[in-house]
């Protein structure tokens, strides 16, 4: 692959994925590395340019994560943010203190003065700005770009050194204009000539893999989502048949979700490799036989994954290589930003490599964001209800039926979540033909459970004694927190009398409010 690489030093803001996937939407390669990575390092991967992110300490303080005074002087043009931006005029002879106002939110910002950072920028425009300290001091050879009511230093620059401060966050979106100045400095500044594309991205990574595994055999275990389903393309379209992937259908999965995987990666399908398809489902079913304990139902689950997949492994022999779905966000998010090699263990079930005999591991989505993935995955054919496939967690239906599992309560909830997905995505679609735009309520995730409640009601002229149906739906940008979607009335009621009408052992349907914290997401 290219590298017209953009590099951004971590001090350990919220938003630092962001400013990398921001740079990337400006077709300029991206990575990120902690402060504590070595400079020489930095620049021997030769970047065109370097920015510093925000972070939550003061840099005047003894111990707060720096810089040294070579990374300024390195003739490479340097962004900071935020906390980026106060380091750089500390260690350049400027100075930091606390503010006596503290800004947070959209603020407005008044450039007086040229800089080809604020290239097509309004005089006055919209920054989020979120500071305790402030630069009450430029440092030497630098002049001030722009101003807030309480930040008399919102912006600055030394146009000859090709450095540049900003205080606020142009990467988050209610910086009206901020992707514009991250695209003024790496395409502008820094000179990228923004190469960096999706099918280049598929077409290196297929040869960087035929290089790497040569004639050698890689297993895969698919779990259909969207990172091991991408990771089994590029896969296949690079090594065809030295790959064998084992899909596990554990029987906890949505609707026909088992033969869809099997649709594209199987022998019908468009893909070129070894397909293994475990069905398990009876296997699971007798090992969750009356178990109520949520811990303990993810425990089971999650050891008969690698027993199942041990056994399977164990068919196919030794192989060379282990692949796995990892994707950007898990290797910065355990903090190795890119500086090892790590093997992470695979999502849902602890150790998995230990069970196998490999030798190395290879994971060809290591540097890509989520969005990213998806397009590789459209990339290489395989289809959108795969690529855009809602979140869906290891331990599947598993725990989205509160108390025991049997093979009875698998079916109704597949029915009834089959259904209001149906429905959802109907409603979505026709509020997009009439509007043109997402309708407000779509939510991230959304689906069906099951409660172990069983109630009183009346169908016909008989007395029911059946379950009660939880519909859930949020929305979120994180999944860390979340609030319930507003799904129209009218939305739920088709859903509930669908539900009541097409499923049988359900008399009741519940619409789920509860925020996360202090709900889950998922029930168990
Ligand atoms: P909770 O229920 O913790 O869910 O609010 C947050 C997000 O994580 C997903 N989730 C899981 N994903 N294995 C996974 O791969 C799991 O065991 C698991 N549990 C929850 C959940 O679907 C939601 O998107």
């Amino acid at each position: 692959m290219e590298k017209e690489l953009v590099v951004v030093i971590d001090f350990g803001g919220q938003y630092n994925q962001l400013v990398a996937r921001r740079v990337r939407e400006c077709n300029v390669y991206c990575e990120i590395y902690s402060y504590k990575t070595d400079l020489q390092k930095i620049k021997a991967m030769n970047p065109k340019g370097i920015i510093l992110t925000g972070g939550p300490n003061s840099c005047y303080e003894e111990g707060a994560p720096t810089c040294s005074r070579e990374l300024f002087e390195m003739g490479i043009p340097v962004l900071g943010l935020c906390y980026g931006a106060q380091l750089m005029m500390l260690v350049l002879g400027g100075n930091v203190e606390k503010a006596p106002v503290r800004e947070y939110g959209k603020t407005e910002v008044f450039v007086e003065n040229s800089s080809p950072l604020f290239g097509n920028v309004a005089p006055t425009t919209t920054c989020w700005m979120s500071h305790f300290d402030y630069i009450s001091k430029i440092a030497p050879g630098f002049e001030i770009v722009a101003h807030t009511a309480d930040c008399p230093v919102a912006a600055a620059q030394c146009r000859e050194k090709n450095l540049y401060a900003i205080q606020f966050h142009p990467e988050v979106l209610h910086t009206v204009e901020g992707s514009k100045m991250l695209y003024n400095f790496v395409r502008g500044v820094c000179g990228c000539s923004g190469t960096w594309r999706m099918d280049s991205f598929v077409e290196n990574t297929v040869k960087e893999i035929r290089e790497k595994v040569g004639d050698g055999k890689v297993l895969l275990a698919l779990s259909g989502g969207v990172d091991s389903s991408v990771a089994a393309g590029l896969l296949a379209k690079a090594i065809g048949k030295q790959l064998t992937c084992v899909f596990v259908d554990h029987g906890l999965l949505r609707k026909n979700e088992g033969d869809e995987v099997e649709a594209v990666f199987g022998p019908k399908g468009d893909f070129d490799l070894n397909f293994v398809r475990v069905n398990a489902q009876d296997r699971y079913y007798v090992k969750l036989a009356g178990e109520t304990d949520p811990e303990r139902k993810r425990k089971i689950i999650g050891e008969e994954f690698i027993r199942v997949f041990e056994e399977e492994a164990k068919k196919i022999g030794a192989v060379d290589f282990l692949a796995q779905g990892t994707i950007y966000p898990d290797v910065v998010e355990s903090g190795l930003g890119g500086e090892s090699a790590v093997i992470k263990s695979h999502h849902n079930v602890g150790g998995l490599p230990d069970c196998v005999d490999f030798k190395e591991i290879i994971e060809p989505l290591r540097n890509l964001f989520k969005d990213e993935v998806r397009q590789a995955g459209l990339e290489l054919g395989i289809p959108a209800h795969l690529v855009f496939r809602q979140p869906f967690p290891g331990p599947g239906l598993g725990v989205r039926i509160v108390g025991d599992v049997t093979a009875e309560k698998v079916k109704i909830v597949q029915d009834a979540d089959a259904i209001y997905r149906e429905e959802v995505d109907k409603a979505a679609a026709a509020y997009k033909a009439e509007t043109g735009k997402d309708a407000p309520w779509l939510p991230n995730q959304y689906f069906a459970a099951l409660t172990n409640m069983r109630s009183v009601g009346v169908m016909g002229d008989e007395r029911t004694y059946d379950y009660a149906v939880a519909l859930r739906a949020v929305q979120t940008l994180d999944f860390m927190t979340a609030e319930s979607a507003n799904i129209p009335f009218e939305v739920l009621q088709t859903v509930m009398s669908r539900i009541i009408n097409e499923v049988r052992g359900v008399n009741r349907v519940f619409y789920d409010l509860t925020s996360k914290p202090p709900g889950t997401i998922e029930f168990e």
